[in-house]
Order: C-alpha cells, then sequence, then structure tokens
C-alpha cells in the first residue's frame, strides 16, 4: 500500500486523476470504479479539464459506481439538487462532462424491481467486463466503503446494506439538507459493492481530506483490520493500492515520515 500526502484538497485530486488520467491513456477501454460524495468532486473536475484541453479520450472506458440508495434513480425531469440519485450525481458531476456513452456506465438501480437479482446481475456484469481495473474509494465517516457498514463481511459481495445512523446523519449535512430535503427523506437502505467485490478491482485509490477523516483514517491503514472499519480492508489487497491524503486528513497517522519518504525513495527508481 503506498501513501501519499498532498498540501491541500486541490493537490490530492490532482494527484489521483492524474492516475486515473495516465491508465485511461494506456488502456483506452479500462474498466474504472467509481465514488460518489463530496470527496472525489475535485479530481472529477480534473479529469473533465484533462478531457476538455488534452482530448483525454473516455468514449470507450466502462464504469461502475460503488452505489446508490435504494427506492430512488435518476430522474432528470427534476433540477440537479432535487434528483439525490448517485446516478444524477455521476451523470452531472462527471458523465455528461467528458464524452463518455451513457451505456457505457453502470450505477446500481436503485428502482429495480427486484433489488436483490439485481445485487448479483451488477456482479455478473462486473465480471464479464473484465473485471475493474481501478477502484476510486472514499472513506465514510464512520469508517465504511461504499455503503458497507460496521460489521459487513470483508468477503461481501454486491448486496442490499441498511445505512448507520452516522451515515444518514453525514449524508444529510453534505448533500440533503443543501437540497432543501428533511432528514425524513433521506432514504435508509441502499444497494452496495461489496467489500469482497471492491478487493478484486485489480487496484485501488483511497482519497480522504480534512481533519474530520483523521482519525478514521488512522484506524483504517495503521489499525486492524476489522469489519467494524470496512476501509481497513485497504490492508488485504493483493493488488496495488495507493491511498491519497491531504494534510489534514492524514495528521492522525504515526508513519507519516515514512510514508513521505517512501514516495521519495519509489520517484527515483
Ligand atoms: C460513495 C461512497 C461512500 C463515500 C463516503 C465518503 O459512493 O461509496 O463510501 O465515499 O461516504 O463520503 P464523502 O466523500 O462525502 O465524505
Amino acid at each position: 500500500m503506498d501513501v501519499l500526502i498532498r498540501a491541500d484538497y486541490d493537490q490530492m485530486s490532482k494527484t489521483a486523476a492524474g492516475m486515473i488520467a495516465d491508465l485511461v491513456r494506456k488502456k483506452p477501454d479500462c474498466v474504472l470504479g467509481l465514488a460518489t460524495g463530496g470527496t472525489p468532486i475535485g479530481t472529477y473536475q480534473e479529469l473533465i479539464r484533462l478531457h476538455r484541453e488534452e482530448g483525454l479520450d473516455f468514449s470507450n472506458v466502462r464504469t461502475f459506481n460503488l452505489d446508490e440508495y435504494l427506492g430512488i434513480g435518476r430522474d432528470l425531469s427534476k433540477p440537479y439538487p432535487l434528483d439525490q440519485s448517485y446516478a444524477r450525481f455521476m451523470y452531472e458531476e462527471l458523465f455528461r462532462n467528458i464524452g463518455i456513452p451513457l451505456e457505457n456506465t453502470s450505477v446500481p438501480d436503485g428502482l429495480a424491481n427486484d433489488p436483490e437479482a439485481f445485487c448479483d446481475e451488477y456482479e455478473k456484469a462486473i465480471c464479464e467486463a473484465g473485471g475493474v481495473d481501478l477502484q476510486l474509494l472514499g472513506i465514510g465517516g464512520d469508517g465504511h466503503w461504499a455503503f458497507n457498514e460496521p460489521g459487513s463481511s470483508l468477503a461481501s459481495r454486491t448486496r442490499i446494506e441498511v445505512l448507520t445512523q452516522q451515515t444518514l446523519d453525514d449524508n444529510y449535512e453534505l448533500f440533503y439538507k443543501g437540497a432543501g430535503f428533511s432528514r425524513e427523506d433521506m432514504p435508509h437502505f441502499a444497494i452496495t459493492m461489496g467489500i469482497g467485490t471492491i478487493l478484486g478491482a485489480r487496484s485501488l485509490i483511497m482519497l480522504a481530506n480534512g481533519k474530520r477523516k483523521a482519525d478514521v483514517v488512522a484506524a483504517a491503514l495503521e489499525g486492524p483490520v476489522t469489519s467494524r472499519v470496512t476501509a481497513s480492508a485497504i490492508q488485504l489487497h493483493a493488488g496495488k493500492a495507493t491511498v491519497i491524503l491531504d494534510e489534514d486528513a492524514a495528521s492522525g497517522l504515526n508513519d507519516v515520515d515514512f510514508y513521505k519518504h517512501t514516495e521519495k525513495i519509489k520517484a527515483m527508481l
């Protein structure tokens, strides 16, 4: 696991976008796993810039998103903040700005008639696409990856999950409140890729910024591997895992000097 520490959110986002862009240039038909939330917005903005100003070509890229609230789906008839689906978030924040055909993009269907059957189909679709080359991740305030809340099996696959109070509170403050919704409007369930699904990706990039994430980042990276902090499963990943943090999110780590030293030495190779 490589831990890269950047001065601020902007530098964190540019580093992540640069790594994704390198893969897209090397493998134009790569499969990207994508995340929603506040953390990756800067990364998506930089990818949009690279597409517009440097011609980064997403026309053959395939994407799978981590999760979606159960009970809602993209509704283009509503103005953006009133459609709180993750499918809409991805459409507005990335897909419509990078020239990727929408049929190349998949977000779990929160309106599926049979959500459990849908979860199996989603797993199958990821397999049929050849697996995820690079999975982008944030980390929740309760240590979750995607919506794998504390207690989720570290071998779990795509399934329906109940959201914790902390996740409901965090997401209400960050998204729902600003769009004028009340707490009662928030869905309590989600469809989420499992931890086993995420660990199947050939490479991972996990992002975190801000003091608010410092303790949970330290628990995930330097604490024990535990289903209480599902992002700690990064320690089990068999491929290339990179964590990109701003100084604030890194401030709870014990080994900051070693991570910085390692990055410097590896750059000389
Ligand atoms: C979203 C997702 C979540 C977020 C996490 C952090 O697709 O998978 O696990 O990454 O909740 O959210 P932010 O970035 O809003 O702090």
